[in-house]
């Protein structure tokens, strides 16, 4: 038997479960819930909490998304699936079509996309397109390809990776005992932020919460269209995960936020990276870049004189670090201390340093 509770069994009254769809499962979500010992406090959220979705299967909230996409083609008896990504995406289709014998296409932004989700595509034996393109180029090109040759669209314009995704919020409820009062959460296509705000009102009808959170979203400010109003024809960050300029899911970001009374926000590339070494070096928590522009927006409200302090706050941190290993080479890096095996020569090094 396979004793593995994934999200579709765990959370199926809340899901599209009927009796043809398979309860699939890589051991997604149940991720942990852990509380801040140093950002909160040093911005005066005593109750600050980190969602790490990057203990996920592919090591990203996609999977949660993921599986249920999987299971309804499955479902539908389809063979392939297809779908644009900044990385994560296409890492999650490229596993759970592996696990459950489906072809996978995924079409990537050249030169793009982080090395470490790359890898994942290629171990996984998904074909992967790069094209000479943007993330929103890619997706354009898919939703036609998806129609054209009748290959199931894994991206979040399928309605049910939502619903996989929403499970999120379920988990953070049941964790503290209700809903906590803000959520921060990185925002590229603007699916997670919707599913999200869908899992926490679903969980408010049935009466599992007495309140709901203001949804805080944060995008990269070079790739920021939401919060500028306009879309943004060649988007830049260094968080690649959420480079994209024409956010698929864009109205119902913006219900989310006005629905929540939140607010969608832009974070530097500068304010990321801080907030990415913060994490690690304050936290132990090693996400990637795109992940930390919620601790960056969680910080910039603070600085902007927002009270927190007898809020709970849960920062989203999507995915993990080592998905991305260039950007730590580039804005981490420690120089290796060459030594002998000596250890009176190390010791002498070492108690050096310490005076
Ligand atoms: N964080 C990470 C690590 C992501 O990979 C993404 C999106 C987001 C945040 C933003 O979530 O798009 O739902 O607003 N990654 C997609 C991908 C675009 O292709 O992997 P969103």
């Amino acid at each position: 038997m396979n004793g593995t509770v994934g999200v579709i069994e765990r959370y199926k009254e809340f899901l599209p479960v009927n009796v043809d769809t398979p309860i699939i499962t890589m051991g997604e979500g149940n991720t942990p819930l852990v509380k801040s010992t140093n950002i909160g406090p040093s911005v005066g959220c005593e109750n600050l909490y980190f969602k790490l979705e990057g203990s996920n299967p592919t090591g990203s909230f996609k999977d949660r998304g993921m599986v249920m996409a999987i299971a309804k083609a499955l479902e539908a008896g389809r063979k392939r699936v297809i779908c644009a990504s900044t990385g994560n995406t296409s890492a999650s289709a490229a596993a759970y079509s592996a696990r459950y014998n489906l072809q996978s296409f995924v079409v990537v932004p050249s030169g793009e996309i982080a090395l470490g989700k790359l890898a994942q595509a290629m171990a996984y034996g998904a074909r992967i397109l790069a094209v000479d393109g943007n993330f929103d180029d890619a997706l354009t090109m898919v939703r036609d390809l998806a129609t054209e040759l009748s290959i199931e669209l894994v991206n979040s314009l399928n309605p049910y990776r939502l619903e996989g995704q929403k499970t999120a919020s379920f988990e953070i409820s049941d964790a503290l005992g209700d809903s906590p009062d803000m959520i921060c959460i990185p925002v590229g296509n603007a699916g997670n932020i919707t599913a999200y705000w869908k899992g926490f009102t679903e969980y408010r009808i049935n009466e599992r919460i007495t309140k709901l959170p203001r949804m805080m979203g944060f995008q990269a400010a070079g790739a920021a269209p939401i919060v500028r109003d306009e879309k943004i024809e060649d988007p830049q960050t260094i968080a690649s995960a959420i480079r994209i300029g024409n956010p698929a899911s864009w109205q119902r970001a913006v219900n989310a936020r006005d629905e929540s009374g939140g607010n969608i926000d832009a974070v530097s590339d500068a304010e990321i990276i801080e907030a990415y070494i913060r994490l690690a070096r304050e936290e132990g928590i090693f996400c990637e870049p795109a992940s930390a522009a919620s601790v960056a927006g969680l910080i910039k409200l603070a600085s902007q004189g927002e009270d927190l302090k007898n809020l709970t706050a849960v920062c989203i941190l999507t995915g993990m670090g080592l998905k991305d290993p260039t950007t730590v080479e580039n804005h981490a890096l420690v120089e290796l201390e060459y030594v002998e095996p000596d250890v009176e020569q190390v010791a002498a090094l070492l108690s050096k340093d310490a005076a």
